[in-house]
């Protein structure tokens, strides 16, 4: 920003309020077939960035550099759960998303079409993602740790026309069944016409005949060259499901264009990314954070990225630490329930490793609570590395509350909006306040915000708009102090945080009345040492069951097995009535009150 005459970063933040200014300023750093005509159209809640403008994100990712000697630079250093690696140059990655765009269009795949991606944590998941994006198709990546019940809802909210699958994905030295859930989950998902499998474990799986194709047969005679679909800044890139207070899931939307500019402006500016530095993001790609930072925007940066497929003490504590150490990163970006985890492990574990390499940290998902704060910084950092902590949404696409390295840290708070962003604290009646817990709202459109929720823009317009008109509630309490520094406190709404991952009590609960002992049941999130939040569910039988071990244990299972086990309750308390409204909405904030001891609150429309 120095070229334009802006002399320090509080300088840049007033000059960054003009916000169609400094977005259209960044803008310019990206590759664009044609330059947008207008850099933002709002019509609230509705915003289009960059309107007019032709591009691909994928062309800004990956071809642009076949010129430049970045073609023989590493993309990818990637580990698998066994061990196993595989080191791509971007080069190799092009040629295989290549490969694979040229695979789908012979499989009649064009714009606008949407592909599922159920895949674990292997190359082929970037590549799957990039070559639809690539033919303009749209991709929404599922989690490989949600069950078959899970996919078949977001294949049918999609309508998929294609799946993308492995035979299995190994986690914690144990196979997980993605091509069995796959085939159960399409058992009732009419608009699949085909599934491409990635040979991952070498299981025995069922290929159904005219529906199955293997990724490597497919791809085989397939030429490395392929066309690039010109889009327009506003189509869509990407529909990525995440939990809300209904059971429904819900579909956010990201474009080619605004996404591509934010999340590409912040890492650059959070991370300092530089040609030499070793990026390691430990999130899944099956996450918001993986789809931003492990995958496009590295890319559209050119830097190399770890990309770890298993679990962070298998088979011992130090797998992170012994990463780190093997590959040289420079830079760290994990979340606060990991960090509690090795705090537990003690020490020890990272003391045997060479963590020199680092320079920077960085924290996503919750809030990290100072004494992880202190103990990253100290056995992690080892003193030397400031830790960023980013504050951001699915539906947000893009850090929006973060400091940059510059920035003067209090641990425990993400600090300050980024550049281009006006996030505020509100009461209850819309107005802005200091000092005291209110709702995070952001009071001007960003590039890369959710477009809408797919295929229900009312139900986009009613969520995020109209508590206050006209601004967007994130759904978090958060406090402003007297410098201007937030301090996020979690979700308001009935969404959990367990081990960072967003899931809805209600998502919950409906697993658990579809099990034929319950009948009713309530969820509500207990604060846990390690994972932030955990899953304490209320149950009420049906007549003639009875509580017992047992079928603790079997209900547990079972919302593992109908969500994933990321769900499954921690506690469950078997219970004679719940507290509900007279109007029978069950009143999770009174059971949690009661659970911790808390006063009750307003229960005056509590009915028993
Ligand atoms: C929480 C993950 C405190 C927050 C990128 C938000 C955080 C939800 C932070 C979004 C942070 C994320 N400090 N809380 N630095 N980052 N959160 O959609 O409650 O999976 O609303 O996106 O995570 O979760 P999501």
């Amino acid at each position: 920003m120095d070229e334009r005459g802006i002399k320090d970063y509080d300088e840049l933040l007033e000059r960054a309020k003009d916000i169609e200014w400094f977005w259209g300023e960044i803008a310019k750093e990206l590759d664009w077939f044609k330059p947008w005509d207008r850099v933002l159209e709002w019509n609230p809640p509705f915003a289009k960035w960059f309107v007019g403008g032709k591009i691909n994100i994928v062309h800004n990712a990956l071809d642009r550099y076949m010129k430049t000697p970045h073609r023989d630079k590493l993309a990818y250093i990637w580990e698998g759960d066994p061990g196993d690696t595989r080191k791509l140059t971007y080069g190799d990655l092009y040629e295989d998303v290549n490969r694979l765009t040229n695979a789908l269009r012979g499989l009649g795949v064009r714009k606008g079409d949407r592909i599922m991606i159920y895949l674990p944590m292997i190359p082929e998941l970037p590549i799957s993602m990039l070559a639809c994006a690539k033919i303009g198709a749209i991709h929404s990546v599922i989690f490989s740790g949600f069950s078959a019940a899970a996919l078949k809802e977001r294949i049918n909210d999609a309508g998929a026309k294609i799946v993308i699958t492995a035979d299995g994905g190994y986690r914690r030295g144990k196979v997980v069944p993605t091509k069995r859930n796959t085939d159960e989950a399409l058992g009732d998902a009419p608009s699949v016409e085909k599934v491409i499998v990635v040979r991952r474990t070498g299981e025995d799986i069922e290929m159904i005949r005219g529906r199955d194709l293997w990724w490597h047969e497919l791809l085989k005679d397939q030429p490395a060259m392929a066309d690039t679909e010109i889009m327009d800044s506003e189509d869509i890139l990407y529909i990525l499901y995440t939990s809300g207070t209904t059971g429904r899931p819900k579909g956010v939307v990201q474009v080619h264009g605004g996404y591509a500019v934010q999340i590409y402006n912040t890492l650059k500016w959070v991370f300092d990314l530089k040609e030499d530095d070793i990026w390691w993001c430990t999130a899944d790609v099956g996450w918001v954070t993986g789809h931003s930072y492990i995958v496009y925007a590295p890319l559209i940066l050119g830097v190399t990225s770890v990309m770890f497929e298993g679990t962070p003490d298998y088979p011992e504590p130090d797998r992170w630490w012994s990463i780190v150490e093997r590959y040289k990163v420079t830079v760290l970006y994990a979340t606060p329930t990991a960090i509690r985890m090795f705090m537990k492990f003690r020490e020890k574990w990272p003391a045997k490793h060479d963590l020199s390499s680092l320079r920077l940290l960085g924290a996503v998902g919750e809030p990290i609570n100072p004494e992880a704060w202190v103990w990253y910084y100290e056995f992690i950092g080892r003193g030397r590395c400031q830790i960023m902590d980013t504050w951001w949404q699915t539906e947000t696409g893009s850090f929006l509350v973060s400091p940059l390295p510059i920035t003067p840290l209090k641990p425990g708070s993400a600090t300050k909006p980024l550049p281009g962003i006006e996030a505020d604290v509100f009461d209850g009646n819309g107005n802005p306040i200091v000092g005291k817990g209110g709702y995070a709202v952001i009071k001007t459109p960003w590039p890369a915000m959710l477009r809408t929720l797919y295929k229900d823009p009312e139900r986009y317009k009613e969520v995020y708009w109209t508590r206050f008109p006209g601004v967007y509630l994130a759904g978090d309490a958060a406090r402003k102090d007297d410098d201007g520094y937030f301090w996020f406190q979690g979700r308001l709404d009935d969404v959990l945080s367990v081990s960072g991952h967003r899931l809805g009590t209600m998502e919950i609960e409906s697993a658990l009345v579809s099990h034929p002992a319950v009948a009713e049941a309530a969820v509500i999130g207990k604060p846990h040492e390690v994972k932030g939040e955990a899953v304490k569910a209320f149950v009420i039988l049906r007549q003639g069951r009875s509580p017992s071990e047992e079928l603790e244990k079997d209900l547990k299972e079972w919302v593992a097995k109908e969500i994933s086990p990321i769900a499954r309750p921690d506690e469950i308390e078997f219970v004679k009535s719940l507290p509900k409204t007279r109007s029978g909405k069950i009143m999770r904030r009174v059971l949690k009150a009661k659970e911790l001891g808390q006063a009750l609150g307003d229960v005056s429309t509590l009915e028993d």
